[in-house]
């Protein structure tokens, strides 16, 4: 038995959702703990894609116990769209469960998410524009709506009506925006709220009833470590705790209840948004790593920057997640070229540093300092052991390993679920995983 967490070790957008779902062939119930539907996983299965926001990719296992926790917010539009996408194609949402202090996206946070982003002219934070950023202020000043407020509908009347009213006049008189209609907004909503309610419950209660009876689960956290609103790059960061500490807050479970941490990683790059990316690759290799890895958001269709994998960010998440392993995703991205460069330390004003620097401004100011390796040049996607893997990409991997100081679990090769090494399964395996053949830990 094993409760395991699974983070984004970057700027998001690692393959997280390949990975979760791959893990929730093990789990018993699966977990998304925080952000809302500024999260996108794409997942193929059998060559059907499915692109999910909100919804565990645990729904594809019938029998798998879906949450949404507490930490999440909730756009019950685009929730109850992928309800539908997933009813449509004949995948049972019956065991679905949403957390009851979830918190509501409304259509004014859409509307300021986007119309704050226009007047910071400069300063923009280059948001998904789907409220997130709002929803969760309303949550930290208290005026905002829960899942339990939608349930209660005579309750949810007098509570929109003050709030769509207050909403307004910042619309209005700050934003120069047209008022919202109070009483289409919440015939809206009270219309949601029937289509939800069946899956609305207790979930804390929910997820430790399953620790007791010793279920496996799994806990998906969206975007990435460095897109933590306490541990990222501020501001240019989101407004929930994607990292491992966010599991426990965003679910009602206790840390001693956690077994493991396991961190996805791109075997490079990439960033959507504004903000510094010190290994950020703006030539022909950055177009090579953008086309070969499809690197385009799932959310909102952005180009992501690209740039080489940098270990300075992969130890600091190693610390601030207490991850015990790594899956290393989209190897084949590198497939092509003759040499792979490595961020190993930071030049800031002068000095080396091996340390993630806390302050945004210093982390403007770092260069990296690469090392660099051979390319293999043969094609990867078709490696299903580390037996099969080209000498100089098992060497790559060693190297991302050694110096990140945890071990390998697993490598993706490729979008579909074949193309992956599992070299030691996080859920039913050791604690430590392994990446040499011969069984040596790399690292420990
Ligand atoms: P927000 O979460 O929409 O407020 O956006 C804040 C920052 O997080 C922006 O830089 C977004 O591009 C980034 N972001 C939010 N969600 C994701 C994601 O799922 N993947 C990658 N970046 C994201």
């Amino acid at each position: 038995m094993a409760n395991v967490i699974v983070i984004g070790s970057q700027w998001g957008d690692e393959g997280k959702g390949k990975i979760t779902d791959l893990l929730s062939r093990s789990a018993d119930v699966v977990v998304r703990y925080q952000g809302g539907v500024n999260a996108g996983h794409t997942i193929v299965v059998q060559g059907q894609t499915f692109k999910l926001h909100l919804i565990p990719s645990g729904i594809l296992y019938p029998g798998t116990e879906c949450i949404i926790g507490c930490g999440t917010v909730i756009d019950p539009q685009v929730l109850i769209k992928e309800l539908e996408q997933l009813e449509q194609l004949n995948i049972s949402t019956k065991n679905l469960l949403i957390s009851q202090t979830a918190h509501v996206t409304m259509p004014y946070h859409r509307l300021i998410d986007k119309a704050s982003e226009d007047k910071r002219g400069n300063h923009k934070i280059g948001t998904t524009g789907r409220g997130i950023g709002p929803t969760y202020a309303d949550k930290s000043e208290r005026t905002g709506i829960r899942m339990l407020d939608l349930m209660h509908p005579e309750e949810l009347r007098k509570q929109l009506k003050w709030t769509i009213n207050y909403k307004n006049s910042v619309l209005e008189k700050l934003y120069d925006l047209p008022p919202l209609d109070p009483e289409a907004v919440i015939e809206e909503y009270l219309g949601y709220a029937e289509r939800l309610r069946p899956f609305v419950v207790d979930t804390s209660l929910k997820i430790y009833d399953a620790v007791q009876k010793k279920r496996n689960i799994l806990f998906e956290g969206a975007q990435g470590t460095l897109l933590d609103l306490d541990h990222g790059t501020y501001p240019y960061v989101t407004s929930s705790n994607p990292v491992a500490g966010g599991a426990c807050v965003g679910t009602g479970l206790g840390p001693t209840m956690i077994d493991r941490v396991i961190g996805v990683s791109k075997a490079y790059t990439t960033r959507v948004g504004e903000g510094p990316f010190p290994t950020e690759l703006e030539g022909e290799i950055g177009d090579i790593l953008g086309d070969r890895g499809a690197e385009f958001g799932t959310t909102t269709g952005r180009k992501r920057r690209c740039g080489w994998f940098d270990a300075v960010i992969g130890r600091y998440a190693v610390r601030i997640n207490g991850m015990d392993c790594m899956a290393i995703t989209k190897l084949d991205v590198l497939d092509t070229l003759d040499e792979i460069k490595v961020c190993v330390a930071y030049e800031i004003d002068g000095q080396r540093t091996e340390h993630f620097p806390s302050s945004a401004r210093q982390f403007a100011r770092c260069r990296p300092i690469y090392q660099t390796l051979p390319g293999w040049k043969v094609s990867t996607t078709e490696c299903r052991t580390l037996e099969d893997l080209p000498k100089k990409a098992l060497e790559y991997l060693k190297f991302l390993a050694e110096l990140m100081a945890v071990p390998i679990a697993i490598v993706s090769l490729g979008a579909s679920r074949d193309q992956t090494i599992i070299v030691e399964d996080p859920i039913h395996g050791p604690k430590r995983a392994l990446l040499h053949a011969d069984g040596t830990p790399v690292a420990v």
